[in-house]
């Protein structure tokens, strides 16, 4: 077992990174809060089905009372009705401010809980047991939780930070393969920005099963999420700009993916498009070295990550959804570009036209 620290003050907590862990998430959690006792955990109705029992198991071994929450799998649970609808649950299991919570799954039920543990009486402790590549790697380390409304993703949240991650890669086992690999845009974004040298490691995995080569999947995990407690060490709440930096690729990305008809991309899929976009754009802007955009571009391939976009989606329609993405409401476009492989910049020099003739460009 790997740990990894975030480092913020009062609110610094570890990321275990590990194998076998689902059956000592009661031990580990009883480090953190000694005194608690009644706990929701809140996941969704495929990971609940998967791992429910073991962590339930787990929790009640060590003492305390938990209580299980189960919230529809998928995006549109990322909803203040659920929020309310978990919240409401809790209260009438009768669960106050001593009590705290449990987020077991992928980034949908971290956010979405973590939202709710920020609200519940006025704000209690939670856990993040991850299960996804994306939520291991990114979403349950930082502290953003939120949810969605019918007019944008993400817009209602706060920064509430978990007292303990728990990383168990075998769970990732049991995800379907395309889910995996698109898990995968995001590492590979982590080693665009930050880490040259992991790319040795991705490429290594990629042959491997779902879920596979353990140790290595263990190594790759850890250096993701000590790339991410870096950044968020570092400007904890987005205002210093660096955590700026890790939204290489999702400028464009969010545009594809807002165009994109349901189902037709995954969330990382898109990402895969938006990096593209987003290495041709630092060749133009910053110099980026084009042999530098094919050694990225090779990883995404070796994932099987889409590389050019569907016909379906046209290039007006991408930049109409990017200029309504909340990231461009305060006007000036501030755009993340590579100078070279592990040094990402924020650029103000990125135009409309120029980012529409990237997209352009992935045909
Ligand atoms: N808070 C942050 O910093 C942050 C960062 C990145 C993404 N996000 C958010 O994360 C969400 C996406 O997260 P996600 O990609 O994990 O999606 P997700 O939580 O919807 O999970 C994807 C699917 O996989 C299933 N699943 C989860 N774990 C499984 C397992 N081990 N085996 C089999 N199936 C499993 C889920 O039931 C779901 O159907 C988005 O809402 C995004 O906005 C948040």
């Amino acid at each position: 077992m790997t740990e990894v620290p975030v480092h913020l003050s009062e609110r610094s907590y570890a990321v275990l990174v590990g194998s076998d862990l689902m059956d000592r998430v009661g031990e580990q959690v009883r480090r953190v809060l000694p005194e608690a006792r009644v706990c929701a955990v809140v996941t969704d109705s495929t990971v609940g089905r998967l791992y429910g029992e073991r962590v339930l198991t787990s929790l009640r071994r060590s003492g305390f009372e938990p209580v299980l929450i189960t919230v529809a799998a998928g995006e549109p649970s990322k909803s203040m009705v659920c929020v309310e609808d978990v919240c409401r649950h809790m209260i009438r299991a009768g669960m106050d401010r001593t009590s705290f919570l449990v987020a077991l799954g992928g980034g949908v039920v971290g956010d979405l809980a973590g939202f709710a543990a920020s609200i519940f009486f006025r704000g209690i402790p939670y856990v993040q047991i991850p299960t996804t590549v994306v939520s291991v790697v990114d979403s349950s380390v930082g502290g953003k939780t939120g949810v969605n409304t019918p007019e944008g993703k993400n817009l209602l949240g706060c920064f509430h930070q978990p007292r303990l991650v728990l990383a168990d890669v075998d769970t990732l086992g049991t995800l379907p393969r395309r889910e995996y690999n698109e898990g995968f845009a995001e590492i590979i974004k982590h080693a665009a920005i930050r880490d040259e040298a992991m790319m040795e490691l991705i490429e290594r995995l990629a042959g491997a099963e779902v879920g596979g080569r353990t140790e290595a999947l263990v190594a790759l995990v850890a250096r993701n999420v000590a790339i991410k407690a870096a950044i968020v060490a570092a400007d904890e709440h987005e205002t210093a700009g660096l955590r700026a930096l890790l939204n290489f690729g999702h400028t464009i990305g969010h545009g594809i993916e807002a165009s994109a008809g349901y189902g037709q991309l995954l969330h990382g899929e898109a990402i895969s498009l938006g990096i593209v976009a987003a290495l041709r754009i630092s060749e133009d802007v910053v110099g980026l070295d084009a042999g530098a955009s094919e050694k990225v571009i090779a990883l995404l391939r070796r994932y099987e990550l889409p590389l050019r976009l569907p016909a379906s989606i046209t290039t007006a329609d991408v930049m109409a959804k990017l200029s309504r993405d909340k990231k461009f409401m305060a006007g000036a476009v501030r755009f993340v570009v590579l100078r070279a492989l592990g040094d990402a910049v924020v650029s103000r020099d990125v135009t409309m036209a120029r980012m529409e003739a990237a997209v352009d460009g992935l045909r």
